[in-house]
């Protein structure tokens, strides 16, 4: 790691925005350039701003193949409008056929807020999934469950601790000698979280796709690369042309790939693991398929980058037959955050910086009538000089939030740039959308109140 290089603390305050340096730092894909279908506001705009693997998501939903989408929640405090930017997210790939698995995060509250699992399903039920419902998610394609009692994800976060190690943690969170154990546990939770819905009770085989802000790119690097080393069998781009299949072997595999303990190999069952793994291929329509046990890979010539989401695909389902995990590394999107009322960080902790989903409308008119404007300091010079919508807490909220027209904010900003709309009518039109949504949203909340408890999986009733 390099002096000046970023680390993100999932659990800090820190927050950073340097956008374009995570992208290049971490690695992530810019959604510039990926065509997106019906695309939501968010999309639109920009505010999904980069990528792991969306690709395959995207691919599954024009085909009409199964995908997942999972997110998570801290049952604690109030939900903001911050919380609402995933759940929208999540409403839209429902809406273009993912079926939904919501993980409540009370191992981790309890852990490193000192909630206990009791208030945390409180928490969850009545502030998040309450509002969950009134934002629109369906609850017969949706799956609410608690870290703390489903055994499963908890089991696999434990099986796949032996795929990493202090070091790793060190590198990927900056955790040193003094870290609190629950720091290490919480987020091996969390591996379990994103990676179960693929095992075969919970959905099998399929791309998930986790919506999240990029203070949660920690864990997700850390389950990716998890999922990925616990995998079979390699693919990789052949030196000459087409892809390359090769097997990974490990200690879960080493007896089914021929090792033997005295170091020997057992060619027959090298053999028909290579068979197996042409079969597979084989479904595929691939007819050129060159298999060299003795090299040691499997050669598709014509085989091209875009289909290797079909043959890892394949191969999974060939290694989970052959009583190996299967794992598929999950994908992700990231979303800019807005920025706070104040001009500072959006947070829970300081109610001036947001709006609560609880918030009565004269707070909201209160909150965005004292929120930082990007007018300039007199009417006189705002007329002249313009105003800067960027930094405008009332234009910014009706982009992220509550505007769904994008010509009608296009207006409105060149209007604010070029000092026809002051500050003060800025806020106006703001709170008159803000207002109207909390309105419906409220309406919303009452109407689907009932619906709260249908949302809940089978073992969290
Ligand atoms: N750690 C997340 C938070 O702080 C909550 C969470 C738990 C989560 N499991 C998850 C988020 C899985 C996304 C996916 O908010």
């Amino acid at each position: 790691m390099n002096e000046d290089d970023l680390v993100i603390d999932p659990w800090g305050s820190a927050q950073s925005t340097d956008y374009d340096r995570i992208i290049s730092q971490f690695g992530l894909a810019s959604m510039e350039g990926v065509s997106v279908p019906s695309p939501s506001k968010l999309h639109r705009r920009g505010i999904v701003f980069a990528h792991r693997d969306v690709d395959q998501v995207l691919e599954a939903q024009r085909t009409g193949s199964p995908f997942g989408v999972l997110t998570g929640l801290m049952p604690s405090g109030q939900m903001h409008l911050g919380h609402s930017m995933v759940v929208e997210q999540v409403k839209w790939f429902q809406q273009h056929g993912g079926d939904v698995t919501i993980a409540v995060a009370d191992l981790e509250s309890q852990a490193t807020r000192g909630i206990s699992l009791e208030k945390g399903r409180k928490v969850a039920l009545e502030e998040y999934v309450a509002h969950y419902a009134a934002l629109g998610l369906e609850p017969d394609k949706t799956e609410v469950y608690f870290q703390s009692t489903r055994p499963a994800v908890q089991r696999l976060g434990f099986q796949l601790g032996k795929r990493t190690n202090l070091s790793e943690f060190e590198a990927i969170y900056g955790f040193g000698g003094d870290t609190n154990l629950a720091h290490v546990q919480a987020p091996m939770v969390q591996v379990g979280d994103i990676l179960h819905p693929q095992m075969e009770e919970f959905g099998g085989l399929r791309p998930v796709v986790v919506p999240v802000g990029v203070d949660q790119d920690p864990h997700l690097r850390l389950t990716r690369g998890l999922a990925s080393k616990t995998n079979w069998f390699n693919i990789r781009d052949s030196s000459s042309k087409g892809l390359l299949v090769s097997l990974s072997i490990h200690d879960e595999n080493a007896e089914v790939f021929g090792q033997m303990p005295n170091g020997r190999v057992d060619k027959q069952k090298v053999a028909d693991v290579f068979d197996k793994v042409v079969a597979a291929v084989a479904k595929l329509g691939f007819s050129d398929i060159v298999s060299s046990p003795k090299q040691g890979h499997v050669h598709v010539p014509s085989a091209t980058n875009r289909d290797k989401h079909g043959i890892r695909h394949q191969l999974l389902g060939l290694e989970r037959e052959l009583g190996g995990l299967g794992l598929l590394a999950p994908s992700s999107t990231y979303h800019h955050f807005a920025v706070g009322m104040t001009g500072a960080k959006m947070s829970s902790s300081q109610p001036k910086t947001t709006l609560f989903l609880r918030d009565d409308l004269p707070s909201v008119e209160k909150k965005i009538k004292r929120a930082f404007s990007g007018g300039q300091a007199t009417v006189e010079e705002h007329r002249r000089m313009g105003g800067n919508p960027d930094i405008d807490v009332a234009y910014q909220y009706m982009m992220y939030f509550f505007e769904e027209d994008d010509a009608y904010l296009a207006e409105v900003n060149e209007a604010f740039r070029a000092g026809k709309l002051l500050a003060g009518e800025m806020k106006q039109l703001c709170i008159e959308r803000a207002s109207a949504w909390m309105a419906n949203l409220h309406e919303m909340r009452d109407q689907t109140a009932h619906l709260v408890h249908e949302f809940l999986a089978e073992d969290s009733r």
